[in-house]
């Protein structure tokens, strides 16, 4: 579904990716994993189209996106949460929604009425500011607001980051429940081992810029977990 290819990237006179392979299939979910600075979110904005691969290749479904707009990205079924949510914070909830709307083909101009029925406490905190949200509700804020493109292939970078258990578990349910009733592919950047092992079937780890491993999450082992991610 969403393939990435020989991917490198460079800021400047320093690369940061180096031949990245990664193969995402249809209605999986998929890690990345690895340490603080080994290009995980760099991979991400290569993916998403902020920045521009000095060599490579990123398809989805047999189209090749290198050089395509992050807008025509979007519009080709790609979606995106940022590390960090980046939700507005001045904005109130229903107007971060209607933020994600623009992007949209059609001129829709409702709130598709599943992202409430996936995350209630939305549609209960509409009025809020984004800003009052607690970090947790915030990064439901941020996955709705991804989904109200109707994406086909969701990226998310580390959205268990600085989040309370029992979010993060109700965070996990709502994209096993993507995959399983809207036949969602995930593409999710995790550094929380738990989160991994109970919904991501296939992982990939980067060191320093390159694949260093990669398999079904049932194979990952406690020396990958040793030399790669432990701190
Ligand atoms: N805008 C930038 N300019 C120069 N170097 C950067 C920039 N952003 C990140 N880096 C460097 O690129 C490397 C990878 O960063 P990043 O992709 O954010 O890693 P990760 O998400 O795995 O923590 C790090 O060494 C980081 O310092
Ligand atoms: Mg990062």
């Amino acid at each position: 579904m969403l393939n990435v290819q020989d991917l490198s990237f460079s800021y400047g006179e320093v690369q940061v990716l180096r031949g990245i392979d990664v193969h995402v299939p249809a209605e999986t979910i998929v890690s990345v994993m690895g340490r603080n600075g080994v290009g995980k979110t760099t991979l991400m904005n290569n993916i998403i189209g902020l920045l521009k691969p000095s060599s490579g290749s990123i398809q989805i479904e047999d189209r090749e996106l290198v050089g395509v707009s992050t807008h025509r990205r979007i519009r080709a079924g790609l979606a995106y949460v940022p590390q960090g949510r980046m939700i507005f914070p001045k904005l109130s909830v229903e107007e971060n929604l209607r933020v994600g709307l623009s992007a949209r083909d059609d001129k829709k101009t409702q709130i598709p009425d599943d992202i409430y029925e996936l995350f209630p406490i939305l549609k209960e905190m509409g009025k809020r500011m984004g800003g009052d949200l607690s970090g947790g509700q915030q990064q439901q804020l941020a996955i709705g607001r991804a989904l109200v493109t109707d994406p086909k292939v969701l990226i998310l970078d580390e959205p268990t980051e600085g989040i309370q258990p029992n979010i993060i578990q109700q965070i996990g349910a709502v994209l096993r429940k993507l995959v399983e009733a809207q036949q969602m592919t995930i593409l999710i950047v995790e550094q929380y081992l738990d989160f991994v092992r109970e919904f991501c079937q296939q992982f990939y780890i980067m060191n320093r810029g390159e694949i260093v491993a990669h398999g079904e999450t049932d194979s990952l082992s406690q020396g990958m977990i040793q030399e790669y991610l432990s701190v």
